[in-house]
């Protein structure tokens, strides 16, 4: 392979972007930077960065990336980075569009000796089933000779301030273990404080981010469906499962909530799911876990049905205001947020409702304001603001009803104010 000199991130969000920074922060390489997104490029050129990364926003203050909405930047690149989006539609089918489209035009600038890695998360088998047919249709490149085609899928978390790409483990796989070597070694340049596994293919690549987010939608499914006994049952479960954590081994404990959002764990199993089916096996446990997960806005706007009901309190006279829209706290992110869905359900049910997300532009400017003349809440996002003031903020409103879907809040110090407080599971 040739010696790596000049290096191409392809999509430049919450993956991409960190991961340009980081390889730009070695001054190794020449990097560039390509996305679609206009206000993206425009924003990043300008020293903005657009997806609130802390590492990204130090960078960006003192420095400049070069990133373009031309293609053309892309020329003479040694590796050639992809970190574009992998949805799913509206009928849970993966959407393989983005990652296909990227390849193509990738390919317009490989040539001998690069190396093509997708860290974008995909199911078993897709770089070799799906992307080397359309790279070597489009080339004269004979992939696993000529270039090299590797996966490393990115466990970036948004909003950690903990874990980030320069200190979370990566495994790499590619088509064969001498390239494969190479594009460690490479890794290894900007992955300053974590190691660089080499695995032993491509698939196992693919396989191990699946079954990593896997493993949490099952586990969540499991609490979420325990949420829903122990709740019929009269038992807390959040004390339960804190009680339960003290056990020394074997036992991890995951958290009910009202649902599963983001781009990974909402998504991924999907993948498995189809990629399976297709070699004639059927995810029973992995479809029936979705199942739950996907079910539990509609559980949360239930429980707070059945306390306006235990009130008197009609339907389509009510004020509720949802608070947090986004999939996970203190992020701007709402992909296959639960919140969003059940914002969807209230607005079904007639019922007057409002929403407020510190990290959404919308109607009101101030968590105070939101609140203002409610009587019943819905927390769909466990923010940070919310835990610090809303117990302040109740204890001067006319709320009578408060639904934790993260439980989040402090339960006694809400009844204490005489206002019904119902969390998930608890
Ligand atoms: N966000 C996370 O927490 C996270 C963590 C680990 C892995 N992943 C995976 O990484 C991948 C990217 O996720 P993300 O959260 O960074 O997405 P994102 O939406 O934040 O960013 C993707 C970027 O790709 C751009 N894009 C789309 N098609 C393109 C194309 N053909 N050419 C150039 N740019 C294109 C978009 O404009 C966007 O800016 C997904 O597969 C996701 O599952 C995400």
């Amino acid at each position: 392979m040739k010696k790596i000199k000049k290096v191409a991130v392809v999509g430049l969000g919450y993956v991409g972007l960190p991961t340009l920074v980081a390889i730009a922060k070695t001054k190794l390489y020449e990097t560039v930077g390509f996305d679609l997104n206009k206000k993206k490029i425009n924003d990043i050129k300008k020293g903005i960065n657009p997806i609130g990364d802390k590492e990204v926003t130090l960078y960006l203050r003192d420095n400049k990336l070069n990133v373009s909405l031309d293609e053309v930047v892309l020329k003479d690149s040694n590796v050639f980075i992809i970190c574009v989006p992998t949805p799913i539609d509206d009928n849970y089918e993966p959407d393989y569009s983005l990652v296909e489209s990227a390849i193509k035009l990738v390919c317009k600038y490989i040539k001998k000796g690069c190396h093509i890695v997708l860290e974008s998360t995909v199911n078993p088998g897709t770089c070799e089933e799906r992307l080397l047919p359309i790279i070597e249709s489009l080339t004269k490149y004979k992939v696993g000779k000529d270039i090299n085609l590797a996966h490393c899928p990115e466990r970036i978390n948004p909003g950690d301030p903990r874990w980030n790409v320069y200190n979370i483990n990566r495994n790499i796989g590619s088509i064969n273990k001498k390239f494969n070597k190479q594009i460690a070694e490479f890794y290894r340049t900007f992955i300053t404080d974590a190691k660089v596994n080499e695995v032993s293919s491509l698939k196992v690549a693919e396989a191990t981010k699946i079954v990593e987010n896997t493993f949490r939608d099952i586990n969540i499914a499991y609490v979420n469906e325990l949420a829903m006994s122990f709740d019929a049952m009269g038992i807390d479960l959040k004390e339960t499962i804190e009680a339960s954590s003290n056990k020394p081994f074997a036992f991890m404990a995951h958290w009910p909530g009202c649902g599963v959002g983001g781009h990974c764990i909402a998504v991924d199993p999907y993948y498995l799911i189809k990629r399976a089916a297709l070699s004639g096996f059927d995810h029973r446990f992995l479809k029936v876990a979705r199942e739950i997960n996907n079910g539990m806005p509609q559980y949360t706007v239930d429980k707070l049905i059945k306390e306006m009901k235990k009130l008197n309190m009609p339907l389509k006279k009510t004020k509720v205001v949802l608070l947090g829209l986004t999939y996970k706290a203190n992020v701007a992110d709402i992909r296959e947020s639960p919140s969003m869905k059940i914002k969807e359900i209230l607005e079904s049910l007639d019922i007057l409702i409002e929403t407020y997300d510190p990290y959404i532009k919308g109607k009101y400017n101030c968590l105070e304001d939101a609140i203002d003349g409610m009587q019943t809440i819905i927390i769909g996002t466990g923010h940070q603001e919310f835990i610090n003031s809303l117990p302040v903020i109740l204890s001067n409103s006319k709320v009578k009803i408060v639904v934790d879907g993260k439980n989040c809040l402090d339960r006694d110090q809400i009844k204490k104010m005489g206002i019904i407080y119902k969390g998930i599971g608890r």
